[in-house]
């Protein structure tokens, strides 16, 4: 695989299409016996977890809603902190059991701003699923309770995940070149 160039920067391959799907798999089956019976609502957050989620859902087998939220708190290749709610919740979350899909949870600054969303619906239980994490960057208390890979604080784009709007479109995950 070759090095990707997105605006002014440049990438090159770090977790391959296979590794993804094998991983995803993985979650899928863990997410699967945990919530047998119970009709699950797996909530996306767009973008960045639009794959991701299209992928899960797949590998899911039983009865399940699938539903998307958007929120915006990143630009370029840092993390603002700031969270801004855009789309919010059509559905009727309440005594649901509901799986928050992630791309990424770096801070966890989106992460706990979602879980004070989706709370106010009163869902039956709330989990959370992300595709990637960096633990070394996280600094909430709110528990991980699915991440298919682990990653350190380097910056990625593919699969989902977007360098100022470019990459999402990518079968694997890239790192950021020195
Ligand atoms: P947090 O609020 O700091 O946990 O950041 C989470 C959000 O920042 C994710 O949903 C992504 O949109 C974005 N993000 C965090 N790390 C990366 C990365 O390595 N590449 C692209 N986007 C990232
Ligand atoms: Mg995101």
């Amino acid at each position: 695989m070759d090095t990707v160039t997105l605006h002014d920067k440049t990438f090159r391959p770090f977790i391959s299409e296979d590794e993804i799907q094998s991983a995803i798999k993985q979650t899928a089956l863990q997410i699967q016996k945990d919530y047998e019976g119970l009709c699950p609502v797996f909530m996306g957050v767009l973008t960045g977890s639009f794959l991701f989620t299209a992928d899960l859902v797949r590998e899911f087998k039983g009865d399940c809603e699938v539903s998307f939220m958007r929120v915006a708190s990143y630009e370029g290749t840092e993390t603002t902190g700031e969270v801004k709610e855009v789309l919010g919740i059509k559905e009727n979350l309440e005594g649901r059991h509901v799986v928050i899909i992630e791309d990424i949870v770096d801070t966890g600054n989106t992460l706990e701003k979602l879980f004070e969303i989706v709370k106010k619906h009163n869902p039956a239980s709330l989990k959370i699923a992300t595709l990637l994490y960096k633990p070394k960057a996280y600094t909430k208390n709110i528990p991980i309770d699915y991440a298919s890979m682990e990653v350190g604080n380097e910056f990625l784009v593919g699969y989902g995940l977007d360098y100022d709007g470019l990459g999402r479109n990518l079968k694997d995950i890239y790192i950021l070149t020195e």
